[in-house]
């Protein structure tokens, strides 16, 4: 009988996009994928602990599967931080495996269903870095791609977790990046997600970099570039999560010449202070954010933005959220992801105090959460009327007779079903109504119609908003 393989996936696209390749590797081994924990041979927990709130919830997952004869396999961010010490607080878990370890995934859950004792693989693979891609068989691609571009984080943000656990940058090969594009989309793919913990510092590791280069410039807008011309068949490029430093001028030129670029963009900026933001580590001011992400709406017209804010950071006054307030309002986020700070093992800003209470941290979220719903609403309404390209992704929910797509500015309309109205077509719709988080629209033509044997797009998350 062929054993079956559940994966639980917690956190940011990363994580996605390598729970994407476990399955790739386990499927080639033999596995089937099954949704739910139930019945299943082997169960990955794909982790996140960039907050508390992530290892808590492994916590709890893996207690719920420890009874049973599964092998349970944690991955990800807290598997890389913790190591030894999450087989030593509970024995049960059979292997432990970081996210430069992957491609010895098989290997040790063969051995752990021969009655090895607990393993842990949890090495940096700095010397020769290893990127996972697509497989490009035509028929099993996705409508909608990740693509990795590098990968770990050297900016170390005094409250992030990440440089830990995901170690320093390391990037592809443009080369690498754009043969993995070509391939995706002759396969059918229609819209490619870069990814990186900072996508926008990346560098060509074949290219080598005067000395006297600008620290800020890096070869991302080249890679845009290339990919644009190389891969013409592709219908939409997007990137996430870029670093506020790197948008540079020359970033700004790529979104001005680039049709193939999405219209939206996410840009974390964690806070409106400038005493916040130094305290944070973040390489940049307010102003300076503000002039940058203005110059990038100057370069492509309606463009929309998107951030993540941190509040309750050590030393925030209650006029440092205001400043904050003011910058969301100012910059006019369409969405944002806010987040109570949460004090990470291994970063600098452990040496300050946690000092802003829990009461209060959650009252600066819902006056964030009210401001941000309000720029949300504002926006949707400005979009009824207005005709849109949609690429499909799949029906709104499970079983619902309506599809969802995504515009090139990232905003999830709902259509009717109708003949051509499958994941991966491009179809024209004018929007006829907004929802708090989404539109509703009705179908006009089909631009594009969907490639033969695409799979449906990944989990489709909903506009971003603010949570806990
Ligand atoms: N560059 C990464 C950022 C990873 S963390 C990316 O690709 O998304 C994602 C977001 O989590 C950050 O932008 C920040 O807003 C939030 N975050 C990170 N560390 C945090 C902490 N200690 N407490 C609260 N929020 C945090
Ligand atoms: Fe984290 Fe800052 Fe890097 S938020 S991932 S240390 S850019």
């Amino acid at each position: 009988m062929t054993k079956k393989l559940c994966l639980v996936t917690f956190g940011c696209q990363m994580n996605v996009h390598d729970s994407q390749r476990m399955e790739d590797l386990m499927r080639a081994a033999g596995y089937d994928v099954i949704p739910e924990p139930e019945g299943a041979d082997v169960v990955i927990l794909n982790t996140c602990s960039v907050r508390e709130k992530g290892e808590q919830k492994l916590r709890s997952e893996a207690g719920k599967l420890k009874s049973n004869d599964t092998v349970l396999v944690v991955a990800g961010c807290v598997a890389q931080q913790e190591g030894e010490a999450l087989v030593k607080a509970m024995p049960f878990i059979d292997v432990v495996i970081g996210p430069d370890n992957l491609t010895d995934l098989p290997a040790l859950v063969r051995e752990a269903e021969l009655g090895a004792p607990p393993s842990v693989r949890t090495v940096f693979d700095t010397d020769a870095p290893r990127f996972l891609t697509n497989p490009a068989v035509p028929g099993s691609v996705g409508a909608s791609a990740y693509v990795t571009v590098m990968k770990g984080c050297d900016e170390r943000c005094s409250f992030c977790i990440v440089p830990y656990t995901r170690g320093p940058e390391r990037y592809r090969s443009a080369d690498d990046v754009v043969a993995e594009i070509r391939a995706l989309v002759d396969g059918g793919t229609r819209e490619v997600m870069l990814l990186g913990q900072t996508v926008n510092s990346f560098l060509d590791p074949r290219v080598e970099l005067p000395p006297d280069r600008d620290p800020d410039e890096s070869q991302f807008p080249e890679l845009l570039r290339r990919i644009a011309a190389e891969a013409p068949g592709l219908d939409r490029l997007r990137y996430t999560s870029p670093h506020p430093r790197h948008l540079t001028a020359s970033l700004v030129r790529a979104h001005a010449d680039l049709d193939v670029l999405s219209t939206h963009v996410h840009m974390p900026v964690q806070s409106g202070s400038d005493r916040i933001l130094k305290r944070m580590i973040r390489r940049y001011t307010r102003a300076e954010y503000v002039r940058r992400v203005n110059a990038l709406r100057d370069a492509r017209a309606g463009i929309t933005l998107s951030t993540d804010i941190i509040v309750g950071f050590p030393g925030e006054t209650r006029d440092d959220f205001e400043a904050t307030l003011s910058m969301v309002r100012e910059v006019g986020f369409t969405s944002l992801y806010g987040f109570k700070y949460s004090p990470r093992p291994h970063t600098p800003a452990l040496k300050l105090d946690d000092d802003v209470t829990e009461a209060e941290k959650q009252d600066r979220l819902l006056a964030l959460f009210e401001v941000s719903e309000a720029l949300t609403r504002a926006h949707l309404a400005t979009c009824v009327g207005t005709r849109v390209e949609l690429l499909i992704e799949g029906p709104s929910r499970p079983g619902a007779s309506t599809f969802a797509g995504r515009t090139r500015g990232n905003e999830i309309v709902h259509i009717a079903a109708a003949p051509g109205v499958t994941a991966g077509a491009v179809v024209v719709a004018e929007v006829v109504r907004a929802n708090k988080h989404s539109l509703e629209g009705r179908m006009e033509s089909v631009r594009r119609e969907a490639p033969p044997k695409v799979q449906p797009t990944f989990r489709r998350v909903a506009l971003p908003v603010v949570s806990a």
